[in-house]
């Protein structure tokens, strides 16, 4: 099973177990881990699941679509790493996953 770290923008880490299929945001909130609010259920149309991605993980994640890309005009502090996790879908190559959330989100 793929694990992910989760860190605060304080750099606090919590890692935990993530289900291939299931998103990174979702696992995030099976986890209760702070900072992602995902108030649209993962539907690509509130940006409060943004996260930062590890840079070295980039490559592997990959950039996001159009959608996701609009969305994320609406997320606080987007940066070149900024994805939003709902739309990052979990699997092997992901492993080891470090994600950063925001200081706030939208
Ligand atoms: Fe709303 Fe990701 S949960 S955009």
């Amino acid at each position: 099973m793929p694990t992910i770290t989760f860190k605060d923008h304080q750099g606090a880490a919590r890692t935990v177990e993530a289900e291939n299929g299931a998103t990174v945001m979702e696992t995030a909130i099976r986890n209760a881990i702070p900072g992602i609010l995902a108030e649209c259920g993962g539907a690509c149309a509130c940006a409060t699941c943004h996260v930062y991605v590890d840079p070295a993980f980039m490559p592997i994640v990959g950039e996001p679509e159009p959608m996701e890309e609009d969305m994320l005009d609406f997320a606080y502090d987007v940066r070149p790493n900024s994805r939003l996790s709902c739309q990052i879908r979990v699997r092997d190559a992901l492993d080891g996953l470090i994600v950063t959330t925001p200081e706030k989100q939208a």
